[in-house]
């Protein structure tokens, strides 16, 4: 407990520069935040006054918790694509830089995109996917590398009232499948290969495996690279030759702030990937006023956040938060450490980017390779930092702040998840001292409870299990497909809450403290896994008979994967073997999820009615045997000698 406190001391003021003309100062927060809370309906019909609406909602919060029926602005009607694009030009604010896109190579001439450019781009590929087929609320796979088209492919999709469903890149034709599979989509978008620190990564054929697996009526393909890939006649179309001819106008979709605008496949604690739905009134109204306060974006900026576009940071604040205020986003298509460890820094100084906003894994990763690559460029057009993705630890976020940041500007540690649609639990630059390492406090409108396991509220300074007690408009409203599900996943383990997943001590300042996830999720350099998808992996191959996936704290990455497999009988570990499983794995789900260490044992160790018991395999990955706890109710309490004795991690 007594590193608790010492933590908690650390208070780092922010620096008065930060409370000149922002969005909000303390006083500010603290009346819109109780505002948020005591006449919600008030606060959320201002906020969404700032976009244009087809017809303005007279009812804003429309929800219920128990039974799960979650709305909000429900008779309004709007598009997103129009509030990100066409009423900035309609402004008269089409000559500003909507996109500046940072290609993978520095020696690859950039591109700066206006709005009204950006505008007439997504009109061409609105049109190209209504000409292919598509149509209003049918489902759009999209599997594109970090380039302005894939920004564009889910603005049209939004512009015709078509349902995306982003893949990120590095997912495997399996996964592919499955997602498409999932959400009945019969439309994908691609490009011929993704670039990545000059390696390509085969995008095309990728798709092409996943629809050997599944079917589709049409393949768009984006020319990016101009690698050679087959095109299978009749179904697979290049962007650049269906899109000639189509007409310069597409009017926006009008349409029903309740009608889905993505699905995005998550993990969780069991069963495959759920799609999480988010829905365009309450999405738009939260990525919108989200970016405004948290970003503190002001017109002329470069924001600049490194997510991709296939993960829900890259949804709400590379495309839909940025655009839909008006702002300049740059967008990267590489990788932090080509050529040289020093291209988040250089790119930072090339277009003077004012707000940064990145991964605590990829601020380890940096630091590691010392400051030199951070000190030789000129980082002084920066005044905002952001973290996003798992907790960052102090020793990170001292080195972000004094050698990235001088030691001059905020860091917001935004808290959220793909189901939260936007951020959710942290400082606003002008308002909020900050505490390296706590999120801070809720965002408006957000009611965060801790809970014990049995449900019990737990108040003052305490530690417990996070969950939300009232709706917010950005809340994913069901998984695709499956509402039980949904009910299931996040408001049954505490009736009329929702119940996020994670741990969290809040301190005496009521700053929040995010610990980490409490189910069998695990943070992979910021990306979510769930054990049992790396489980059902691994058992999928001939030779394994059972396998137990925990994580365990990693350097860089935050957590790795350890797994712990059982042979059938007759097979013989080897280190062969066990490179084969790793690559088995990379091949199933994709490289997010190569395990770091297989451990091979005779047995697992379960108690006598079977559980395999995850507290003994985390503590041994953990190398934390000290503690093992009582392994009495083990129907064979000598396996845990061995698994020690063969532990990996050491
Ligand atoms: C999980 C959500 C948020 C978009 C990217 C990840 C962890 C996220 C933080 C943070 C501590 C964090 C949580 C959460 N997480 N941000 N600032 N501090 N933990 O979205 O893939 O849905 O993962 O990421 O454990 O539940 P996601």
């Amino acid at each position: 407990m007594q590193e608790t406190i010492d933590r908690q001391a650390e208070v780092v003021t922010v620096p008065e520069s930060a409370k000149q003309g922002t969005h909000c100062t303390l006083a500010d927060y603290q009346a819109m935040y109780q505002r948020s809370i005591d006449d919600s309906d008030g606060f959320w019909a201002d906020q969404a006054s700032r976009l244009d609406w087809f017809r303005a909602p007279t009812t804003i919060a429309d929800w219920s918790f128990d039974p799960v029926d979650i709305k909000w602005f429900t008779d309004g009607q709007l598009n997103i694509c129009h509030n990100a694009l066409d009423r900035h030009v309609a402004a008269g604010k089409g000559d500003v830089t909507a996109l500046i896109f940072e290609p993978d190579s520095p020696d690859t001439p950039v591109r700066k995109i206006t709005y009204a450019e950006l505008l007439a781009e997504t009109i061409k590929m609105a049109g190209t996917l209504k000409k292919m087929g598509v149509q209003k609320g049918d489902r759009v796979t999209i599997y594109m590398p970090m380039i302005p088209e894939g920004a564009v492919a889910m603005l049209a999709c939004a512009r015709i009232g078509a349902v995306h469903s982003v893949v990120f890149g590095g997912f495997s034709p399996d996964a592919i499948a499955g997602r498409i599979e999932d959400c009945l989509s019969d439309w994908v978008i691609c490009a011929d290969e993704g670039l990545r620190g000059s390696k390509r990564v085969p995008l095309k054929s990728n798709v092409d495996e996943a629809l050997k697996k599944v079917s589709a009526r049409a393949v768009l393909v984006v020319r990016h690279t101009g690698g050679d890939v087959a095109m299978t006649e009749g179904r697979d179309h290049w962007y650049h030759e269906l899109s000639e001819g189509v007409p310069d106008t597409c009017e926006c979709e009008v349409m029903n702030a309740e009608d889905p605008l993505f699905i995005l496949y998550t993990s969780g604690s069991t069963g495959k990937p759920k799609g999480v739905v988010h829905t365009i009134g309450g999405y738009s109204v939260w990525t919108e006023t989200t970016f405004r306060y948290v970003f503190d974006y002001r017109p002329g900026e470069v924001y600049w956040c490194t997510a991709d576009i296939g993960w829900v940071t890259g949804h709400s604040y590379i495309v839909y938060g940025p655009l839909q205020n008006g702002a300049t986003a740059l967008m990267f298509e590489g990788v932090p450490n080509y050529p040289d460890h020093d291209r988040f820094w250089a790119v930072v100084d090339k277009h003077k980017v004012n707000i940064f906003y990145t991964a605590p894994t990829a601020i380890r990763a940096l630091m590691r390779e010392g400051d030199a690559h951070v000190t030789k460029h000129d980082l002084s057009s920066l005044r905002l930092l952001g973290s996003v993705g798992e907790p960052i630890n102090p020793e990170a976020w001292r080195w972000y702040h004094d050698t990235v940041g001088k030691g001059a500007m905020p860091i917001v540690d935004t808290w959220w998840q793909t189901e939260t649609g936007g951020i959710m639990i942290t400082t606003l630059p002008g308002a909020h001292d900050m505490k390296p390492g706590s999120a801070g406090k809720p965002f408006f409108g957000v009611c965060p409870q801790l809970v014990d396991n049995d449900g019990a509220v737990l108040n003052g300074a305490t530690e417990g299990n996070l969950c939300i007690t009232a709706s917010w408009p950005g809340q994913s409203r069901t998984v695709y497909g499956d509402h039980e599900r949904f009910i299931q996943t996040y408001f049954s383990n505490y009736k009329g809450k929702y119940f996020t997943g994670d741990g969290c001590r809040r301190d005496a300042d009521d700053y929040y403290w995010i610990t980490g996830r409490v189910d069998d999720v695990i943070n992979v350099s910021g990306h979510r896994m769930g054990t049992a998808e790396v489980e059902s992996a691994l058992v999928l191959h001939e030779m394994v008979a059972e396998a137990a996936v925990v994580g365990f704290p990693h350097d860089i990455k935050g957590q790795g994967i350890y797994c712990y497999v059982t042979l059938n009988a007759g097979i013989e570990a080897n280190d062969d073997l066990a490179k084969t499983l790793r690559q088995w794995v990379r091949t199933e789900i994709g490289p997010i999820a190569t395990p770091d260490h297989l451990h091979f044992t005779p047995g697992l160790p379960k108690t006598r009615s079977g559980k395999i018991m995850r507290r003994i395999l985390r503590k041994i990955a953990e190398n934390d045997f000290g503690s093992l706890g009582d392994t009495s109710t083990l129907a064979d309490p000598s396996l845990v000698d061995g698994l020690i004795e063969g532990r990996l991690n050491r």
